[in-house]
């Protein structure tokens, strides 16, 4: 596709089936198949509706605190020399991510659909954080299932959740982390889709949550297309962001499908590219079924999820958005990875040059931008990330295992 394609982009995709291409549609056990055409009928039509626009728009304003700027890091590029560096500053979102977005999306949406409760599944805990922000300004109950694993290593966040009211559920089999806490979300969400209403985390799951969570995530491109146009008077050259299940890096890459800029996705590599060591689904997986979609899959010869493994908590899913899949497959998006050491340099590099603390998830598309710029000409580009979170969960985990960076060359 010409980029000039896409300015239409969003009224054909997904198709009417939740089809990205070959990728998405929703693949149900028949007990779940009536509750989601409600889903999706309510939300086609009350989204649309000036009521629930408006409302939202008002709830972004005041509640939220959006928009939230774009900054131009020149203290980091100046550092590294070349390429002029931005930051979408979605960490100064109300709740310290971009996950309140969809949050208060989908629980505005229950609010219309007469629900009692709102549940999800969490991997770092800033979904879960989000949505029980979410149950809480709507006076809904929370359920937040997360591994045990994950538990332990966000602490902060699962305090947060108890204090906002949430239950968080641990989940205690398989690798106790993101994609068990999926399979348990999804359980609890089959004995009772009538009062509840499951909140996925992520542009992932059956339709119409990809499109849902995008749609609700859009306001991230659409600000910073114009928050960089009116700084700079031009679009960005490359515009990234890191990769769990995509929902932050769709809401930034949305605002420029149609710009003859380039689409930077970054997924974690962890320890290195051996099974069970990162979680690069683009990079190592291929088509297949979980979690009700069809998507880019890290499995084996059965068809079984790999185990996967990153330092970001919010990063290790076997699969990914099947938006992803599609835009890799016609070459809109190009995919790249990040390893644990190299974030983990950017979480130190933009504490101590920038002043701001990123989350770990963040850090992988800093850490391509910092990349970027080491390999780029002089001058050469402008390169905008989506720093999709803050760092103050992350804190604990990085001064135990990696001091205060004194083992990083900073330079
Ligand atoms: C700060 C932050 N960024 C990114 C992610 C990854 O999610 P997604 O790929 O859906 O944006 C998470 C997930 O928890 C997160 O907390």
């Amino acid at each position: 596709m010409n980029v000039a394609d896409y300015s239409n982009y969003f009224n054909l995709h997904p198709d009417k089936e939740g089809r990205f291409g070959k990728y998405g549609g929703a693949y149900l056990p028949p007990e779940l198949e009536k509750i989601m055409e409600e889903i999706r009928d309510a939300y086609d039509t009350i989204s649309r509706s000036a009521r629930f626009i408006a409302e939202l728009r008002s709830i972004r304003k005041h509640f939220q605190g959006r928009p939230t700027p774009v900054y131009h890091a020149e203290r980091l590029s100046r550092k590294l020399g070349a390429a002029q560096i931005y930051l979408k500053r979605e960490d100064l979102n109300h709740t310290g991510a971009h996950k309140l977005n969809h949050c208060m999306g989908e629980g505005l949406l229950a609010t219309y659909l007469g629900k009692k409760k709102l549940i999800a599944e969490t991997g770092a805990g800033q979904h879960g954080v989000a949505l029980a922000t979410a149950a809480a300004y709507f006076g809904l109950e929370c359920d937040i299932h997360m591994g045990e694993v994950d538990i332990a290593k966000q602490a902060p966040n699962v305090a947060r959740m108890k204090l906002l009211g949430a239950n968080v559920i641990p989940v205690t089999f398989g690798l106790r982390t993101l994609k068990e806490a999926v399979d348990s979300c999804f359980g609890a969400y089959l004995k009772d889709p009538v009062t509840q209403l499951y909140c996925i985390g992520s542009v992932v799951g059956p339709h119409p949550f990809p499109m849902m969570v995008r749609d609700f995530q859009r306001v991230v491109g659409i600000e910073a297309r114009e928050q960089f146009h009116d700084m700079t008077g031009d679009i960005p050259d490359i515009v990234t962001a890191c990769v769990g299940g995509g929902s932050n890096a769709m809401g930034l890459f949305s605002g420029f499908l149609a710009d003859p800029c380039e689409i930077h996705g970054v997924e974690p590599l962890g320890r290195g590219p051996k099974v069970g060591d990162h979680a690069a689904t683009m990079t190592y997986g291929k088509e297949g079924v979980l979690h009700g979609f069809n998507s880019y899959l890290l499995q084996d010869e059965k068809g079984e999820p790999l185990p996967v493994y990153s330092i970001a908590s919010g990063l290790d899913y076997p699969s990914v958005g099947p938006e992803h899949s599609f835009l890799k497959d016609i070459g809109r998006v190009q995919y790249h990875t990040i390893t644990d050491r190299e974030a983990v340099e950017a979480f130190f590099m933009l504490s101590r040059v920038e002043g701001i603390i990123p989350a770990l998830e963040s850090c992988h598309a800093v850490a391509h931008a910092i990349r970027l710029s080491r390999t780029a000409p002089k001058h050469s580009r402008s390169i905008l990330v989506n720093l999709s979170g803050r760092g103050d969960k992350d804190m604990d985990y990085v001064i135990e295992h990696y001091g205060f960076g004194e083992n990083f060359k900073l330079d």
